[in-house]
């Protein structure tokens, strides 16, 4: 089970501990629920990616946790950021990411947005566009084209089909870089991005295949050729034991093969390439920790467990259906052959995991949530007026706070009466 969880989670004794810092120690000093970042996992994904694709810009999917202090460790690895609204590009602003290290997304960019994008990368994703980012004095746009290819994921993360809400199908794609180039905008390349939790290589392969010979059909009609590709994320990670995805390294090395052939048998210069991974550099690094509350019998068959957070850390089993494992993480050493259903505390027939096996889990206890990294606490609410989580670094015995908990006191600091 812990090959779920963080490089350094360790087994101490029957407690679980992360980074060299035990759990009781964590929610002592920083209260429950907790999201815990394990440094070394971060940054050993962001070498992984480094090693797999050296020439390539990686860029941080801002998206999947957006927080100063990871981004700027992602910084200290060589990578950017891919920013997806004006509050996720000030977040990379105040990491210090360099505009040239970042890449601008969005199906509906402000005027605000484009001009604050500046000299960053900015993707063009509706033909007005062009014009628009011209006049808020952008230089450097890509274009974001869909494939028509459907991924094996859930539909809502899913979007390279074509009618999906992001980009422009390939012929008004086309019409895109005339529009852009006409408009005096280095026109650098392609984007295409065809979903997220992808547990295998074969849509994301199947779309590089497809904007070689894009690429191809551009060069014909426009005289014009990619000198950049950006593919996107997508690269998934395990949440539970009988999830299996692929290493950094096979899945980046597979696209990387098909981009060089791809463009080789077309006959084009091979491009640079950006590639914008956001959970598979978070997901497994963070875990989210939970003190147990009431324990009770619904039924013959469902006993549930409430923990002190749910909808407002993590609300992916909600929307996506997205399933979870835990442990109790005070009581790692004791037999885990219980079923228990892990509900959450708000007003909502909410689960966190729906069946996990635990010790007889008693009030005061902690439970951990593994692979909970990424677009957890990003997705999160104040649903039922609940402040949201802390967030910590742990490395090396220390865990240090890189995102406060939210008191009350924010909650109605914004109300108006
Ligand atoms: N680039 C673009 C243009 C994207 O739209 C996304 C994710 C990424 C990169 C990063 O993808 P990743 O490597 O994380 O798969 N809330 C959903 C995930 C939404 C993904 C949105 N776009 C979830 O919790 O599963």
């Amino acid at each position: 089970m812990l090959e779920l969880f963080p490089e350094t989670a360790e087994d101490e004794g029957g407690e679980l501990a992360i980074g060299g810092v035990r759990v009781g120690r964590l929610a002592e000093e920083h209260g429950t629920p907790l999201l815990v970042y394990c440094e070394r996992t971060l940054r050993s994904q962001a070498r992984a990616y480094r090693a797999a694709a050296p020439e390539a810009l990686v860029c941080f999917g801002t998206k999947a946790f957006p927080n100063v202090a990871l981004l700027r460790l992602f910084a200290e690895e060589g990578l950017g950021a891919d920013v997806a609204s004006l509050g996720e590009l000030a977040f990379a602003r105040r990491a210090g990411i360099p505009a040239e290290r970042t890449v601008v997304h969005g199906n509906n960019k402000s005027d605000a947005e484009l001009a604050a994008a500046g000299g960053a990368l900015v993707v063009l994703d509706t033909l007005d566009e062009a014009e628009r980012a011209a006049a808020a004095g952008v230089r450097r746009v890509l274009v974001r084209v869909t494939s028509g290819i459907e991924a094996d994921t859930h539909e809502a993360i899913r979007t390279g089909w074509h009618g999906s809400k992001f980009g422009l199908p390939p012929a008004a794609a086309i019409e895109a870089v005339r529009r852009a180039l006409a408009a005096g905008l280095e026109v650098e390349g392609l984007h295409v991005h065809v979903g997220s939790q992808l547990l295998d290589a074969t849509a994301a392969g199947m779309t590089v295949d497809w904007l070689a010979a894009f690429a191809a059909t551009c060069r014909k009609e426009l005289g014009w050729t990619p000198a950049a590709v950006d593919l996107g994320g997508g690269l998934g990670i395990r949440h539970v034991q009988d999830e299996e995805a692929p290493s950094v390294e096979a899945f980046v090395g597979e696209l990387l093969r098909r981009l060089e052939r791809g463009f080789d048998l077309h006959g084009l210069p091979r491009p640079c390439l950006i590639l914008e991974p956001g959970r598979s550099l978070v997901g497994r690094a963070g875990i989210t920790l939970y003190r147990v509350g009431a324990v009770k019998e619904a039924s013959e068959t469902i006993r549930y467990v409430a923990v002190d957070g749910g909808l407002s850390d993590n609300p992916r089993p909600m929307l996506y259906g997205a399933r979870y494992t835990a442990v109790l993480a005070s009581r790692l050493d004791e037999p885990h052959e219980h079923g228990y259903t892990v509900a959450g505390l708000h007003c909502e027939e909410e689960i966190v995991v729906r069946r996990a096996l635990l010790p007889e889990p008693r009030r005061g206890d902690l439970l951990a949530v593994p692979a909970t990294g990424g677009y957890t606490l990003a997705l999160g609410s104040n649903y039922n007026a609940t402040p949201r989580p802390a967030a910590v670094l742990a490395a090396r015995g220390e865990a240090r706070l890189i995102r406060r908990r939210e008191t009350l006191q924010d909650l109605l600091a914004l109300e108006v009466s």
